[in-house]
C-alpha cells in the first residue's frame, strides 16, 4: 500500500482546513487518533497507515461544503496526488452497510457520479483498513472519541430516521464487535478517557 508520510498527510489536512474550515477537521484528527490506537492492537494493521487513512478520509471537504459528494471529491483529489489506496478509503468510509441509499444525507452527486460510486462499491471487497476507518468515522466527535450510540443518535437527530437506519446501525455494531474481537478488548476501554 502506498501512502504519504504522516507529516505530508498532516500538511494536506492543514491546507484543506484553510480552504474549508470546519468541525470536520477536528473530527478527522479524532479519527486518526482512534485508528492508530486500534491499529496498535492489531497485528495485521500498520499504525501510521491507519492514522494517515483516517486523517484523510474526509479530505474531499477541502473543496467546500458538500454532502455525499465529498467522498467523490476526496477520491479524485487523492488520485490526483497519486494515492489510490486513500482514494479508495474516501469512497468506502461512508458505507459500512453497502447501500448507497443508506447514506445519511443528500446525494448531491450527478447520475453519472452516482453510477460510478455504485460500481466502485460493488467491485470492492472491504479489507480491514476499510472496516477500521468506517468504525473510526462512527466514533469520532470533533472533541474526541465517543460511544458509537452517541454518534448514531446525533446523526439521526440531524438527518432523520429512514428504512436503512436499522441495518446501518447493525453494520456499525458488527464493526465494533469485529475490532473488539481482534484487539481482544473493548475498544472503548483504551479509546475513551475515564
Ligand atoms: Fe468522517
Amino acid at each position: 500500500m502506498e501512502i504519504p508520510s504522516v507529516l505530508y498527510a498532516e500538511k494536506l489536512l492543514s491546507e484543506a482546513q484553510k480552504l474549508n474550515p470546519g468541525l470536520w477537521v477536528e473530527h478527522s484528527r479524532t479519527a486518526g487518533f482512534c485508528a492508530r490506537k486500534i491499529a496498535e492492537r492489531c497485528d495485521s494493521l500498520d499504525n501510521d497507515t491507519a492514522y494517515v487513512l483516517a486523517l484523510l478520509h474526509d479530505i474531499g471537504r477541502r473543496d467546500g461544503v458538500m454532502d455525499m459528494r465529498h467522498i467523490l471529491s476526496g477520491y479524485n483529489f487523492m488520485l490526483s496526488e497519486g494515492y489510490k489506496d486513500i482514494a479508495r478509503i474516501c469512497l468506502t468510509h461512508s458505507f459500512p452497510y453497502k447501500n448507497i441509499k443508506a447514506y445519511n444525507g443528500q446525494n448531491d452527486c450527478s447520475e453519472k457520479e452516482t453510477k460510478f460510486i455504485l460500481a466502485f462499491l460493488e467491485k470492492t471487497e472491504y479489507n480491514d483498513y476499510d472496516r477500521l476507518i468506517q468504525l473510526c468515522d462512527a466514533i469520532s466527535f470533533p472533541n474526541g472519541p465517543t460511544y458509537i450510540e452517541k454518534r448514531l443518535v446525533d446523526v439521526v437527530l440531524r438527518r432523520g430516521f429512514n428504512d436503512y437506519t436499522i441495518p446501518k446501525w447493525k453494520a456499525f455494531f458488527e464493526l465494533k464487535d469485529y475490532f473488539d474481537s481482534i484487539t481482544q478488548s473493548d475498544i472503548y476501554a483504551f479509546l475513551l478517557k475515564k
